[in-house]
């Protein structure tokens, strides 16, 4: 069967999918995304993503397409025609083709917003990776300072993400002023005599949904959190660490630098905070 895709108010075959050339997405990155995850062809924090959409559009004065109601239909709907149990959703709202290429963002009364959502199969309760956990390379983050916007520019942590595969590692962890911000795409944490850590909100980094999820299953498990900044040097003398994202729900860190963590293999605490998760999202799935 060949994928369905959502293109600007239609559902279509993949290959006959079009989008402009004049797309501001594709000319200017000048777009924001969401990936929702998908388990037993139902949505994981569906409310959170779709707020984190609303806020990413209001930030960069961006009007929606549609409606968020209507998101949750063109949701369900991708999924039950793709026949998607488990993976998820990737949803790309961009500022539209205007007639030329310009600096200045078009009138959007004039140029309507433009949306593309497709679906993707992904192995997400089952990963191998889990078992084994990823192995992470430090390098500075030179992205733009308005990360907490979920914007498609992502040439540079699609940059750092290849030279940590170079160096034989899954993934960066990317440093701004001599502390860790988040990995390329997820939100970073280490854990220290049973304390959680991970760096607090701000503009910095993204809001993770999974983040929000995961530190408030930790309180209720009366685990402890602090949201504090820390280094790569704090980091690789930590007891534990991992990553959480939509699609790798929270991933152990064994190895960053070539420094091995704790044991060198995933913790307890991330094991326990995976399994927490993994229950506590499927039975809310929606
Ligand atoms: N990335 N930080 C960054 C820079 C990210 O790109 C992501 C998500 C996260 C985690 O956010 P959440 O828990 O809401 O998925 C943190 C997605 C998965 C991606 O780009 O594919």
């Amino acid at each position: 069967m060949s994928q369905i895709v959502y293109v600007n108010g239609e559902f279509v075959p993949a290959a006959e999918a079009k989008v402009s050339v004049f797309d501001r997405g594709f000319l200017m990155a000048d777009a924001v995304y969401e990936v929702t995850s998908v388990v037993g062809g139902k949505l994981l924090a569906f409310d959170g993503h779709i707020e984190r959409l609303q806020r990413s559009l209001s930030e960069l004065e961006m009007a929606s397409p549609v409606t968020m109601d209507e998101l949750l239909q063109i949701h369900r709907d991708l999924i039950a025609k793709n026949n998607l149990e488990e993976g998820g959703i990737y949803l790309q709202v961009t500022r539209g083709a205007p007639d030329a290429r310009d600096f200045a963002w078009p009138d959007p009364a004039e140029v309507p917003s433009g949306i593309v959502l497709f679906t993707f199969e992904k192995p997400l309760i089952d990963s191998a990776i889990m078992d084994a956990g990823i192995k992470v390379m430090s390098i500075a983050d030179e992205r733009w300072g308005r990360r907490d916007i979920k914007t498609t520019q992502l040439l540079y942590p699609s940059f750092a993400k290849m030279q940590a595969k170079k160096q034989g590692c899954q993934d960066a962890w990317l440093v701004e002023d001599g502390y860790v911000t988040e990995g390329t795409a997820n939100n970073a944490y280490i854990v220290k005599d049973g304390v959680i850590i991970t760096r607090e909100l701000s503009t910095d980094i993204l809001h993770g949904i999974t983040r929000a999820a995961i530190l408030r299953f930790a309180i209720e498990a009366q685990m402890k959190v602090e949201e504090r900044l820390f280094t790569i040097e704090e980091a690789q003398n930590a007891d534990e660490a991992f990553v959480t994202s939509a699609t790798g729900f929270a991933q152990p860190v064994i190895e960053i630098d070539g420094a091995q963590i704790g044991t060198g293999v995933p913790g307890d605490i991330s094991k326990r905070l995976r399994e927490i998760y993994t229950e506590e999202m499927i039975k809310a799935a929606i």
